[in-house]
């Protein structure tokens, strides 16, 4: 995977008009599309599931970045990696069987990521590194778009980096939650390959120049 990714999360798009929000992705330069689904036990909010991810796959080229915020992911996973997701991320916090959960997204052929809440201690990850395909550092707490980027995170990414660096160099680090054309430069140079941008983007009176502020272009 190449380094310095941008995944808008379609989670602050215009519900209304998704499919052109999916479709103008590439258009203003996204690297993957980042879907927020919640299940309103996990987190404190709802969005949407499977047929969401279905609908919208034959609109676009780009990496579909599905981030669980669902209690026993488990049940479910496989449905979202038949929808169209290109990788599946679930939450440490939500799920008591991580290997047999990662298994399942393997096993189907899709990438596969574990999340970790901002106060999970990021050394949780250690025995699950080999199997990762990404870690996703909350720098939220997962549920709303727009949140302000918790103080603390850049430890905890750079943290997430010397782990991904020592034990899964196959891995990327991502990070999700307050990310904004501000903060972004630190947060690449604190370890992290892929941000998530929600409210950067949607927000941006310019989508593309926003996608490239955040790049660091
Ligand atoms: C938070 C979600 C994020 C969020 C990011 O629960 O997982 O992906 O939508 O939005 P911003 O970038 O606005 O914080
Ligand atoms: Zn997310």
């Amino acid at each position: 995977m190449n380094k310095r990714l941008i995944a808008p999360s379609i989670l602050s798009g215009n519900f209304a008009d998704m499919g052109n929000e999916v479709k103008s992705m590439s258009v203003i330069g996204a690297d993957w599309v980042h879907i927020d689904v919640m299940d309103g036990v996990f987190v404190p909010n709802l969005t949407f599931g499977f047929k969401m991810i279905k609908d919208i796959r034959p609109l676009s080229d780009l990496f579909f970045d599905a981030h669980l915020m669902i209690t026993n992911p488990k049940r479910y996973i496989k449905r979202f990696v038949e929808s169209g997701a290109d990788l599946v991320s679930f939450h440490f916090e939500a799920e008591e069987d991580i290997d047999g959960t990662l298994e399942i997204i393997q096993n189907a052929g899709c990438k596969c990521g574990l999340a970790i809440n901002p106060d999970t201690d990021v050394d949780v990850i250690i025995p699950y590194l080999p199997k990762l395909d990404l870690i996703l550092v909350m720098s939220v707490f997962p549920g709303f778009g727009g949140q302000k980027f918790i103080d603390g995170s850049l430890e905890r990414i750079a943290r997430a980096k010397q782990l991904r660096d020592k034990y899964a160099p196959q891995a990327v680090v991502e990070v999700d939650g307050g990310v904004t054309t501000d903060n972004a430069e630190s947060i690449f140079s604190a370890g992290a390959d892929v941000l998530v941008a929600g409210n950067a983007v949607f927000s941006a009176a310019d989508r593309r120049d926003a996608v490239k502020v955040l790049r660091g272009e």
